[in-house]
Parts: structure tokens; C-alpha cells; sequence
């Protein structure tokens, strides 16, 4: 060898190692783990990486775990024809801020309000009530119908439509308190605590039928309409909890929206800009505490160690194996089948002469022997080929389809575990699940399930683990600005 080489590398060991050119191993940061990719999840890794960007201090990775090939959940969307439509989650209210500004950060198109449709109110033999459908051309046109339209309902139920208004309004008023800053807004540990903090908890003690009563509504207008509205939402009756059935009230007034070409774009949107490492088709099987970290195996066969674990779906239909186990109250979810239906409604089963007097939205009233919650066109092709959208809770076979329609070109069924069974008084199941680092943003569901009470849990879920697990001071107030959009007229949107 030549003693050059030897030289040299005689100087590269003994500069190595008296000034340590060797790299040290990296400091280790440590992992969130994410189980679900619906907007609970996604908003979850959001929020966690907006609050802690003034901090470069903190630095940590983000791992979500998605069962399905494709982000979203709960909130999918169906190709029909050649349109798209919104086969779970598809209506957000005004005042659903979180999702306002997703879609502002994310530049996502929201799809202009539509007009309202015609609604007529099914009893299994004849309709009790229908609205004259607005879809007019000429604006003019448009402004009386709905006027006509206010003054129908206005005459059927009276003053009992305004107290319903107003107790609406109260209860989205308590909501917004979940945008207030920082400063005045606590990080909640229970999701009882979130909800009295808000003036909202008395509201899942009793049923949405006596909150009605006492704000002094007719039996009329809680045996139909607001009922009609119910079985849409959330496929239940009056007997539901006061705040889950007011939130589904909420979904019936004005100035509804969502985004254009599907609202899974929010997730997608979210995860893509908040650093993730995103695991499709990879369902999480176990949870397991091993003193230092939680170690998650998926069914790819593969393990993850995870100092903090979000828990973003529902666990109730689950069989994800808790080691130890975790205790949470026992609830059922409400199953939806959402059939989607190109062809033509059949007026006979309707005891009409013609499709045209069928109403736009078939709203249905509490009665075991009709078999759909409801139906809504959701597209006219042409006179004799629509696109319908039918919810209900058993699954509609062959048979009672081609008793409901004249004409069926195509049909899609999708069975959704659609949302909790509302019972009050609700019993809720904590937002941590083992007093240490495991968190389960869905236990608010129980409260109310839609996409904007996923994104307010999942933040206040992101504020638990900065406080809990790094230590983070509360910062000021999160720069998110707030608008909303505006609109009016009863109409319900599916
Ligand atoms: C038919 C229907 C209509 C609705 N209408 C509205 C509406 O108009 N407006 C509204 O705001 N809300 C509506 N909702 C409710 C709304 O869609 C949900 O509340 C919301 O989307 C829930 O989001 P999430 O992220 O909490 O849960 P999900 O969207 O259910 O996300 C959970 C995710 O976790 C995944 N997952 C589950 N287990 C595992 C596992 N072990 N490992 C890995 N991944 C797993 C699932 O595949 C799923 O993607 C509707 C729901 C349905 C079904
Ligand atoms: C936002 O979207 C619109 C229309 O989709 C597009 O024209 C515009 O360039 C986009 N803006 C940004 C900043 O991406
Ligand atoms: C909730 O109910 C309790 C007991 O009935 C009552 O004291 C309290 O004032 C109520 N809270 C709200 C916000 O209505
Ligand atoms: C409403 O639903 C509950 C079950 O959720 C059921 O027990 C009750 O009979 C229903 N009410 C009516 C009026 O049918
Ligand atoms: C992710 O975000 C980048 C910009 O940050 C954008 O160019 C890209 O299209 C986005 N991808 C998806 C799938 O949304
Ligand atoms: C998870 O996987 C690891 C590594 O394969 C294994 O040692 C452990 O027993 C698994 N845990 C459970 C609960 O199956
Ligand atoms: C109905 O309309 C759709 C979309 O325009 C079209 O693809 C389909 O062929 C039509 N079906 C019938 C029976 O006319
Ligand atoms: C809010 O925005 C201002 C200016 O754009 C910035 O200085 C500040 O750090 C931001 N705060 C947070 C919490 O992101």
C-alpha cells in the first residue's frame, strides 16, 4: 500500500474521531399514529400540524391507517351517467365553519345553493302535505313560488314553524361557541365537559319530541315535518336525543352547501397538505400499550410504533383488539341503505295518474309499513329518465323496487353504518381512552354525527395531545378565518 493512502487514511480515522465527523443518530421524534381517514382523521392531522407550526421546537411524524383504498369514509361519492353524486355526507350547514375554511385553504368549488325542490310529506296511502316544486328558469318566478311555498306551511302549522326556528337557532348559536379563540375556549378532557361548557348537554338528556314539546310545538308539525326530517337525516324518529335531532333540523333550513365534486375532497385535501404518511388498504387489528409507545399491527402484517394513537372511526362494529382493553359504553349504530335508482318512478304506487305530481323529495312519517325513509330526484335527464336517491333502513329488495318504479336502467345499494342510535339520555364514551395517549375522536358522535362535528373533535382532540403529550402552551387564537354563506327557504338536501 502507499504510504500516501496510509496517511491518508490515518488522518481521516483520527480527524473522525477526535472532531466526530460520524453522524449521530438521529434524534428520535416521535410518532402520531392515526387509525381512519375520514374528516376526522384528516382533520385531526391538520389541526396538529397548524397549531405546533409556530413551534419549531416540535417536531414529530404523522401516520394515518385507512382500511379502505381511497381517503374519506364516510363522506363518498357514486358515478352515475356520468355525474356524481354524494352517496353518504352530503349537506353542510352555513355555520359549519371548519369546513368553510377547508375549503377556502384547500381552494375547493362549492356547488351553488340549488332551489328548492318540491316537497310532499308520504303517509303509506296519500300525501298529507307538498310544497309546489321552485324550479323555475325566471328568478321572478322562482322568489313567488317559495313564497306560496311559505305561506302553505305557514297555514298547516302555524306559529309552531317560527318556535321550531328559533329553537334551531338556539342550539347552532351554543355550537359556535367552538370557534371562540384560545383565550376563552378550555381544552376539553370529556366530552360532557365539551358539551356543558356549551349549553348543549342538557340537550342529549331528553328526546328530541319532549325539547320539541317543551319549546311548545304542535304534535302536528313533530308528527310530520320535523319527523319527515329526522328519517332523512338520520334515519330515526322523534324518540332520538334533543341535540342530535336538532342538528338534523339545522340540515333542513337554508343556505345548505357542499363541495363540488365530492366532499371527500376536504380529506383528501387535508392529509395532503399536513406532512402524512398515509397507509391505504391497511386496517389496524391491534392496539397494544407497551409502557413507552403503543405498537399497532395492520392486516399487511406489519407493526408501527406510535407514541400517541388516534383512535377517528367508530368502534362500535369494530373488532380492533385493545391490549389492554378499553371500556366504552355499548352503542348501536343506525344502519342506512342508500339505493341509488336510474329510471322512473311509478305514479300508481303513488295513487297518482302521472310521475309529474310526484313531489321532488318524498319525505315519509313515522309508519312501520313504509318501507323507505325517503326518496329525492337528484337529476332529470329527460322526461322519462331521472336519477333517484332512496334511504332506508332495511334494504329495498328487487321486488319492492319494481312495485316503487315503472322503469329501472341501473341500481346501486350501498349499506352504510350510518351513525349512532340516538338514546337519551346519551352515555358517552371518553376522548381518552386509557387516561394515557390513546384518544378516540368519535365518542362525540354521540352528541350528533356530521362532518363538522368530526372536524370540532378531532380539534379539540389535536389540542388534548399538544397539551397532553408535548407539553405545548396553548397558543393564541389559530389564524382560520370564518365566513359564512347565505341563502334561505326551507328545503331539505340529500
Ligand atoms: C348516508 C349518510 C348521510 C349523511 N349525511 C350527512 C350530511 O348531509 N351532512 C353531514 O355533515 N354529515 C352527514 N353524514 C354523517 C357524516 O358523513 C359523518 O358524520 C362523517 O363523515 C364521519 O366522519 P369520520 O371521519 O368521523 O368517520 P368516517 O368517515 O367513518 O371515517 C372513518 C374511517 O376509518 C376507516 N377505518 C375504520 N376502521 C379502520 C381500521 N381498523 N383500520 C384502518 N382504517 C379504519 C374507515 O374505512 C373510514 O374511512 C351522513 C352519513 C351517512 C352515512
Ligand atoms: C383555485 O381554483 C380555481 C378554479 O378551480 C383556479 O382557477 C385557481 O387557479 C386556483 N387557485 C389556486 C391558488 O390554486
Ligand atoms: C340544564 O339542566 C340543569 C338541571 O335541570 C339546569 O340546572 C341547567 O340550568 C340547565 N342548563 C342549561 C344550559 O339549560
Ligand atoms: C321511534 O323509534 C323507536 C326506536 O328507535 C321506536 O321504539 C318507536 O316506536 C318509534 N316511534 C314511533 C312513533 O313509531
Ligand atoms: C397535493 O398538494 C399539492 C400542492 O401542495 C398539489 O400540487 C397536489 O395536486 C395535491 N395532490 C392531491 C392529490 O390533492
Ligand atoms: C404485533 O406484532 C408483533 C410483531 O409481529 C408481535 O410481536 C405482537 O405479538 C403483535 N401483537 C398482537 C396483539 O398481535
Ligand atoms: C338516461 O339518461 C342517461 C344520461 O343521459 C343515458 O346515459 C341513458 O342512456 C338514458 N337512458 C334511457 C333509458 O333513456
Ligand atoms: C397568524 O398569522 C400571523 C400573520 O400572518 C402570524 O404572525 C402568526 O404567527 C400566526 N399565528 C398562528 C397561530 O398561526
Amino acid at each position: 500500500m502507499s504510504i500516501f493512502i496510509l496517511m491518508f487514511l490515518l488522518l481521516l480515522h483520527s480527524s473522525s474521531s477526535s472532531s466526530s465527523v460520524l453522524p449521530e443518530p438521529p434524534p428520535k421524534i416521535p410518532t402520531v399514529c392515526i387509525v381512519g381517514a375520514g374528516i376526522g382523521g384528516s382533520s385531526v392531522s391538520h389541526f396538529l400540524r397548524t397549531y405546533s407550526s409556530p413551534n419549531p421546537n416540535l417536531n414529530f411524524k404523522i401516520r394515518i391507517f385507512e382500511r379502505n383504498g381511497v381517503v374519506g369514509g364516510r363522506t363518498a361519492t357514486m358515478n352515475i351517467a356520468g355525474d356524481t353524486f354524494e352517496a353518504g355526507g352530503s349537506i353542510l350547514h352555513p355555520k359549519n365553519l371548519h369546513a368553510l375554511s377547508y375549503s377556502k385553504l384547500l381552494n375547493l368549488t362549492v356547488n351553488d345553493p340549488s332551489s328548492s325542490s318540491s316537497i310532499g310529506i308520504w303517509d303509506g296511502k296519500k300525501f298529507l302535505f307538498k310544497t309546489l316544486s321552485a324550479k323555475s328558469k325566471l328568478p321572478f318566478v322562482e322568489k313567488i313560488i317559495s313564497l306560496v311555498n311559505s305561506v302553505r306551511i305557514f297555514l298547516r302549522y302555524g306559529v309552531s314553524i317560527l318556535k321550531m326556528e328559533s329553537f334551531v337557532q338556539s342550539a347552532v348559536g351554543r355550537f359556535s361557541k367552538y370557534y371562540e379563540s384560545f383565550e376563552s375556549r378550555p381544552i376539553f378532557e370529556t366530552v360532557d365537559a365539551m358539551l356543558e361548557w356549551a349549553g348543549l348537554y342538557n340537550l342529549t338528556t331528553s328526546t328530541l319530541r319532549l325539547e320539541l314539546d317543551d319549546a311548545g310545538l304542535s304534535p302536528l308539525l313533530i308528527q310530520e315535518l320535523v319527523t319527515v326530517i329526522t328519517r332523512i337525516n338520520y334515519g330515526q324518529n322523534v324518540s332520538m336525543s334533543g341535540l342530535a335531532g336538532a342538528v338534523s333540523l339545522a340540515g333542513s333550513g337554508g343556505g345548505l352547501w357542499s363541495i363540488k365534486g365530492g366532499n371527500w375532497q376536504m380529506a383528501a385535501g387535508l392529509i395532503n397538505r399536513s406532512d402524512v404518511a398515509l397507509h391505504l388498504h391497511e386496517e389496524i387489528e391491534s392496539i397494544s400499550f407497551l409502557e413507552e409507545y403503543y405498537e399497532l399491527n395492520s392486516t399487511e402484517g406489519k407493526s408501527y410504533v406510535c407514541e400517541v394513537a388516534v383512535v377517528a372511526t367508530p368502534l362500535d362494529e369494530l373488532n380492533i383488539q385493545f391490549i389492554p382493553p378499553v371500556s366504552i359504553p355499548k352503542r348501536k349504530l343506525q344502519h342506512t341503505h342508500t339505493t341509488f335508482v336510474r329510471g322512473l318512478l311509478n305514479p300508481v304506487y303513488f295513487g297518482l295518474n302521472v310521475v309529474s305530481e310526484i313531489p321532488e323529495l318524498v319525505g315519509t312519517i313515522e309508519d312501520p309499513d313504509i318501507p323507505f325513509s325517503s326518496i329525492s330526484v337528484l337529476k332529470q335527464h329527460d322526461e322519462k329518465n331521472m336519477t333517484y336517491k332512496v334511504f332506508s333502513r332495511q334494504p329495498m329488495d328487487d321486488a319492492l323496487l319494481d312495485s316503487v318504479f315503472s322503469a329501472r336502467t341501473e341500481t346501486i345499494r350501498i349499506n352504510w353504518g350510518a351513525y349512532p342510535h340516538y338514546n337519551a339520555p346519551e352515555v358517552f364514551a371518553p376522548f381518552i381512552l386509557d387516561g394515557l395517549h390513546l384518544y378516540y375522536v368519535n365518542a362525540f358522535e354521540n352528541a350528533a354525527s356530521t362532518m363538522e362535528t368530526s372536524a370540532v373533535s378531532a380539534e379539540n382532540i389535536a389540542r388534548l395531545i399538544l397539551s397532553r403529550f408535548f407539553g405545548q402552551v396553548p397558543l393564541s387564537t389559530a389564524n382560520t378565518t370564518f365566513s359564512s354563506v347565505g341563502g334561505e327557504g326551507l328545503h331539505v338536501d340529500l
